[in-house]
């Protein structure tokens, strides 16, 4: 049966609990298990190694790298969100990433058309060729040309950090053809977008971010069909960047709360990026719940919200922004987002360092993650914030 999004994240991956006389998920920490006899065993392991899912009744589960029952738990949660076949889960959102780019690799079509702007350690890891990934960076409106027959995926941000800008998903698939989109849904969650629906092969997360939602645990998550969940459980079973059990069970739980505080902290998000509009000191503001915003009319097609992501423009560029951020008294200078604490950085100097200088956002740029605190305290922080740069 399927259910409604927030029912879904409340129960998916918990079906066969009630069964096992269980409320909530055991925690499975063993490294190695048990093996019947060798014969047993020694198929076991073959069928994981090579990224199948444990046939029913398996003799055993034979060792942690190739697979952990609270990581299926989580990865059953997300493909339940995702409205997609299969998801496998990693240890950090740049493992997921990775795991990816030497699938393509391996494939031998190395070449990824990247859609700017992207997170900074993804735009780093493409830049570098580090995994013998080569790059185009294009616009939105560019992919089709850059298209090679050596081109193993596209890839985009939808909304962009940190720009916050969006990018019409179903137009990239179509300019991509045969080629495999993958987007990078970690602003926006399954709550508010699901790119599968709109033709995306592969779907990422940094569920360090919103999934887990309080900031204590590190994780990545490929949500996708079943050709590419075996392919990337392979690649992570030899590579050996499994999510950890305890991080699977905690980021699993998240997903039982992630409708409730992605739509809270959206609201929170939409009012201060309107009452940081007519500030003081403030250049820009950008957000995509703001007028003007949204040009393609993605909200509402695309996006059912604007999210609660938002970044501020400071006048006076670099110093003005920096005072601000030291000045914060509630609001944590921190890099990362998506918990319920409201969390402020420059991006030029920190998530977006080693980004060209061509891509690299401006040096007046304040990216806020925005929290679940009450409206009124956000505003007055930012507020006495701003206020110190006058001083
Ligand atoms: C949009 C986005 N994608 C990917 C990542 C990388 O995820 P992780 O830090 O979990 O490796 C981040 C991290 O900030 C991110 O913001």
């Amino acid at each position: 049966m399927t259910h409604q999004l927030d029912t879904a994240a409340v129960h998916a991956g918990r079906e066969d609990l009630t069964a096992l006389g269980l409320h909530v998920p055991s925690i499975d920490l063993s490294t190695t298990y048990p093996l019947p006899d060798l014969d047993a065993g020694g198929h076991a392991y073959e069928v994981l190694a090579t990224g199948q899912r444990p046939e029913a009744g398996a003799a055993s589960l034979v060792y942690q790298r190739l697979w952990n029952p609270n990581v299926d738990r989580f990865e059953r949660g997300m493909a339940a969100l995702e409205g997609m076949p299969e998801a496998v889960a990693f240890a950090t959102g740049m493992a997921a990433l990775t795991a990816t780019l030497l699938a393509c690799v391996s494939a031998g079509t190395p070449h990824v058309v990247a859609v700017r702007p992207l997170y900074g350690g993804s735009d780093h890891i493409l830049a570098t060729g580090l995994l013998g990934t080569e790059v185009s960076f294009v616009t939105a409106d560019q992919v089709a040309s850059a298209i090679t027959d050596r081109t193993g995926l596209v890839i985009l941000e939808t909304p962009g950090n940190p720009t916050l800008d969006l990018v019409d998903i179903a137009a990239v698939v179509e300019q991509s053809g045969s080629v495999p989109v993958l987007v990078d849904n970690t602003f926006a969650t399954p709550i508010l977008q699901r790119p599968g629906q709109h033709g995306a092969t592969l779907v990422m997360h940094s569920a360090t971010k919103y999934l887990g939602g309080h900031g204590d645990q590190l994780g990545g998550v490929l949500v996708t069909d079943a050709g590419w969940a075996a392919r990337l459980r392979q690649v992570r079973a030899l590579t050996g960047g499994l999510l950890h059990p305890m991080a699977a069970y905690a980021l699993h739980r998240g997903l039982q709360t992630l409708a409730v505080r992605v739509r809270a902290q959206q609201q929170n998000a939409q009012a201060l990026a309107e009452w940081f509009l007519g500030h003081e000191g403030i250049a820009g503001v950008r957000y995509p719940g703001l007028p003007g915003q949204d040009p393609h009319g993605l909200i509402g097609r695309q996006m059912s919200g604007a999210g609660s992501i938002l970044a501020i423009q400071v006048e006076g560029g670099y110093a003005a922004a920096s005072t601000v951020l030291t000045a914060l008294r509630l609001v944590v200078h921190a890099v990362s987002l998506g918990g319920v604490d409201t969390l402020a950085q420059h991006p030029a100097s920190l998530t977006h360092r080693p980004v060209a200088d061509s891509a690299k956002p401006g040096q007046d740029l304040l990216r806020i993650s925005v929290g679940l605190e009450d409206l009124a305290d956000l505003q007055a922080d930012f507020d006495q914030a701003l206020r110190a740069v006058r001083r």
